[in-house]
């Protein structure tokens, strides 16, 4: 009987229905629940992929927050992502809701990368244990004292003393400030720094940028969508994973280094802690060799690109305002002078250059939709029902860009952090995150800000070479960037 059936069927038949099939299938699976937020038409099989105008996502996002208002949903592949706008969402889903929203999502590209221990991508108990253990020892090491202000101090002295090299001829600073940046965190976890001329580190640095860049390219984002295909295919996701393996063999050289010469009564630096806590760590699996690879890589990367991107669009901003620039040179001449290094306690003192600062970070808006997030359990927000396992994205943009809570949201202005000439911080300022899991390394990053950027302009004025107009068009990556550029640093 079968058999007379199948026969009696023709393959276009056949094709037809299994088409049909899988349509309903995929409708199924993908249909949203009841009550979930606003979805703009989703095509089969694709979701919303087509949706994203991969040269800039900003553009789509801003058409669908157009229409859909302070919270819409998206499918990308199979995965389900809900956008939050607005201090009250993103509040309610990151501090109030703080607790359903606090893992990270399963995008294949990170968890093939992050592999869901150490710090970044890591949830629950597990989680808990390394931030709080990676939180201690980096006070020990002078998150917050006087140690760590010095080793920051000294590299001061070093990108100044290269940046005067260039004779005020323009170059691009992109590597020594990256270097520089990045030396403050090798400090804390090897217990050295690098010459901004060692080759070797060099091109560690321009792996990890890569990977930022990289990950904003079409086949990375057709890898988070599919998988499975993707990852017989070449593209930016196979050099992602290349590089990541480079990572890795340089950070295993690090921690063999440190195995060999440990001494358990005398911790160097955050590797030779960890070791101490690993051989502390005798029942449970949560100290172990593997997750300081992953805590080591995941403090390199989140704390590089960042802080390195924010110094960039501060000497851009500082170019292309010559005004404010002056301002702020006056301010530092007038409190700290020309004879000393500028240290953490004149943040008080510079409410100027400080508005300047958080402006920077204002507009530069590195981290545009926060990391993401995932719920963890069935929630509600706003009265939209969110599944266990929806992809939570803060648009942290729409708070440093709030039209109702700036003046000129879209003009460099320091004067939106000041109140009577004094610096104040406005609430929406959190380029950071908030909540239990916002930035780790947020103190750290304002301390380094602070001090690279007002003994960088303590010694030079930064111009834009002649005959040249300077982008303030960003890269987008994970971290937004600006494009690479070439200034001059001119002595002052
Ligand atoms: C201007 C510089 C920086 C900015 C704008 C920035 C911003 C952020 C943001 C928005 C998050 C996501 C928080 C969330 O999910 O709610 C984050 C997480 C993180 N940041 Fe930063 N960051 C910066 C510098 C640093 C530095 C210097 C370090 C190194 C110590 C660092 C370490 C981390 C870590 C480890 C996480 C993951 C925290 C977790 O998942 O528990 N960041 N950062
Ligand atoms: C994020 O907020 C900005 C500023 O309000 C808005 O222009 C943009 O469209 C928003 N993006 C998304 C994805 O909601
Ligand atoms: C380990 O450090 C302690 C304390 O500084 C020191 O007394 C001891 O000699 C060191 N041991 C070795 C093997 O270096």
């Amino acid at each position: 009987m079968l058999h007379f059936l199948w026969d009696s069927i023709s393959l276009q038949t056949f094709l037809i229905f299994l088409f049909v099939f899988l349509l309903i299938a995929d409708y199924m699976k993908n249909r949203n629940p009841k009550n979930f937020p606003p979805t703009p038409f989703r095509l089969p099989f694709l979701g919303h992929i087509y949706l994203l105008d991969f040269k800039d996502p900003a553009v789509t996002a801003r058409k669908l927050s157009e229409r859909y208002g302070d919270i819409f949903g998206m499918h990308m592949g199979s995965m389900k992502f809900v956008m939050v706008n607005g201090m009250r969402l993103v509040r309610e889903v990151l501090v109030n809701q703080g607790d359903k929203f606090m893992d990270r999502p399963d995008i294949p590209l990170d968890k093939e990368v992050f592999s869901k221990i150490g710090l970044i991508s890591s949830t629950g108990h597990l989680w808990k244990a390394q931030r709080r253990f990676t939180l201690t020892t980096l006070r020990n090491f002078g998150l917050g004292k006087r140690s760590l202000e010095e080793r920051i101090q000294e590299e001061c002295r070093y990108l100044g003393d290269a940046f005067r090299d260039e004779q005020g001829n323009p170059f691009n600073p992109q590597f020594q400030v990256t270097n520089a940046v990045s030396n403050i965190i090798c400090s804390l976890i090897f217990g050295n720094r690098f010459e901004y001329h060692d080759e070797d580190f060099q091109r560690l640095l321009k792996l990890m940028y890569e990977m930022t860049v990289l990950h904003g390219a079409i086949t990375s984002q057709l890898y988070n969508s599919f998988p499975s295909i993707m990852k017989y295919l070449p593209g930016a996701h196979q050099t992602i994973f290349k590089n990541w393996r480079l990572l890795k063999n340089v950070m295993q050289e690090q921690i063999n280094k440190h195995k060999e010469d440990w001494n358990a009564s005398e911790s160097r630096d955050y590797i030779d802690s960890y070791l101490l806590e690993i051989s502390k760590d005798h029942d449970s699996d949560t100290f172990r060799e593997e997750h300081l690879m992953a805590c080591t890589l995941d403090l390199m990367f989140a704390g590089t690109e960042t802080t390195s991107s924010t110094l960039r669009w501060a000497l851009l901003f500082m170019a292309t305002h010559p005004e404010i620039q002056a301002r702020v040179q006056a301010e530092i001449d007038a409190v700290i002078g020309q004879a000393r290094p500028p240290a953490l306690e004149d943040r008080n003192n510079l409410h100027y250059t400080n508005a300047v600062i958080h402006e920077v970070q204002r507009k530069g808006n590195v981290i545009p939709f926060n990391v993401p997030r995932m719920a963890s359990e069935d929630a509600y927000v706003d009265g939209y029902y969110i599944p266990k396992g929806t992809v939570i994205m803060a648009n942290l943009t729409s708070l440093l860009f709030d039209k109702n809570e700036w003046k000129t949201p879209e003009t460099f202005n320091p004067e939106h952090f000041l109140k009577d000439g004094k610096f104040w911080k406005n609430d929406n300022f959190i380029p950071f995150s908030m909540g239990k899991r916002s930035c780790l390394g947020e103190l750290l990053a304002r301390a380094e800000l602070f001090l690279f950027f007002t003994s960088l302009l303590q010694k030079f004025t930064f111009q834009a070479p002649p005959d040249t107009t300077l982008s303030l068009q960003p890269v987008v990556g994970i971290a937004m960037a600006p494009q690479p550029y070439k200034i001059c640093a001119v002595p002052r």
